[in-house]
């Protein structure tokens, strides 16, 4: 690839977010390479307008090779696993993945010329928060997905000082929805995540929901989040690039609306899309909080950044839009 002002590097390029970002920097006209080891990601979502390798985040040689052959300067670091229960059961996997991989690929930007990462963080290093949470909130992750977020954070600003890049590091509240385009959108099912479930449940003659606790600390007993639409996530990285080109400062970032909806609310919108829903009230999952949203004051002043999508209903009928497509 010949000299050029920024190429940017994107781990876990084949998974629901990385295909959204990837999007949107190519639409851009962005340099971008792609890597992903496609183990929750899938070849469908990959970006044909981009050069994708598959490679693991853990192979130091060969990541570090890729940083140097295509004279990377920016990395958006995507790749992890994801599921908060599994997590729970299987801490050795995700110690592995989501701590040792970050390490590596760290380690691979030694004597480059990386000069930002964007790190894909997650609200649930916040651990239990009343209400809105600002990003001066003292992390106290919970689960062990949690934790593993909140090393990779310190991991990026360990070697930030270490190999002299700037970072931003994006602390994601719960992600759904797909590309208005509809040509991308969620495929893994394994997250166990609410609004893909409910897109999964729409195709079926007999939907079922399952709301895993009733008894928390909030208005009707079930856990509260803030949802994001993914496209107006890619978008705040394309923002997070520029901001950090541009300044040459570090960010910390928390990415929601800022408004926070409980499952029963959510549940109760799918039921005015879809008729017959039958609502089965299950125990806690383990790793779970009770309710976080987002304070979005700082990355709204910071970024100039204004949500497009910030609807939820728009949001979930956008993956049930998908979803139809994906089963067609
Ligand atoms: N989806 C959400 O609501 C949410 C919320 C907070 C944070 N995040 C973070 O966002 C990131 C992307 O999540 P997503 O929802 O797109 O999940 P995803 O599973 O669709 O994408 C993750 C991608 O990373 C790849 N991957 C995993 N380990 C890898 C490795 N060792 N080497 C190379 N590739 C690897 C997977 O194959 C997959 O394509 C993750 O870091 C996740 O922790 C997601």
């Amino acid at each position: 690839m010949p000299e050029s002002n920024n190429n940017i590097l994107v781990t876990g390029a084949a998974g629901y977010i990385g295909s959204h970002v990837v999007e949107q920097l190519v639409k851009n006209k962005d340099k971008v390479i792609l890597i992903d080891n496609l183990v929750t990601g899938y070849k469908k979502l990959i970006n044909k307008k981009a050069k994708f390798i598959k490679a693991d985040i853990k192979n130091k040689s060969k990541i570090s090779k890729i940083i140097k052959d295509y004279n990377i300067t920016s990395i958006i670091h995507l790749a992890a696993y994801l599921n908060v229960s599994e997590a729970e059961t299987n801490k050795k996997k995700y110690y592995q993945n989501n701590i040792i991989g970050t390490k590596k690929l760290l380690e691979a930007c030694k004597s480059s010329n990386v000069k930002n990462i964007i790190f894909s963080s997650s609200c649930s290093i916040y651990g239990n928060v009343k209400g809105s949470v600002g990003e001066n909130k003292r992390p106290n992750p919970q689960g062990y997905y949690a934790y593993t977020k909140y090393k990779g954070e310190e991991l990026i600003k360990r070697y930030s000082k270490k190999y002299n890049y700037k970072y931003a590091i994006l602390r994601y509240f719960n992600v759904a929805g797909a590309s208005p385009s509809n040509k991308i959108g969620q495929i893994e099912k394994s997250h166990g995540q609410l609004v893909k479930n409910i897109a999964i449940q729409y195709l079926k003659k007999k939907p079922v929901m399952n709301i895993y606790g009733n008894n928390y600390r909030t208005k009707d007993g079930t856990c509260i989040r803030d949802y994001i639409h993914v496209s107006d996530l890619a978008d705040i990285h394309i923002k997070s690039i520029k901001y950090l080109t541009k300044n040459k400062k570090s960010i910390l970032l928390n990415c929601g609306y800022g408004k926070g909806y409980s499952v029963q609310q959510i549940i109760d919108i799918f039921k005015k899309i879809k008729k017959g829903v039958k609502v089965y009230y299950k125990k806690r999952r383990p790793g779970d909080i009770a309710q976080v949203y987002a304070d979005t004051k700082k990355f709204k002043k910071i970024l100039k950044w204004r949500p497009k999508y910030n609807n939820i209903k728009l949001i979930i009928q956008s993956a049930i839009k998908w979803e139809k497509k994906l089963n067609y």
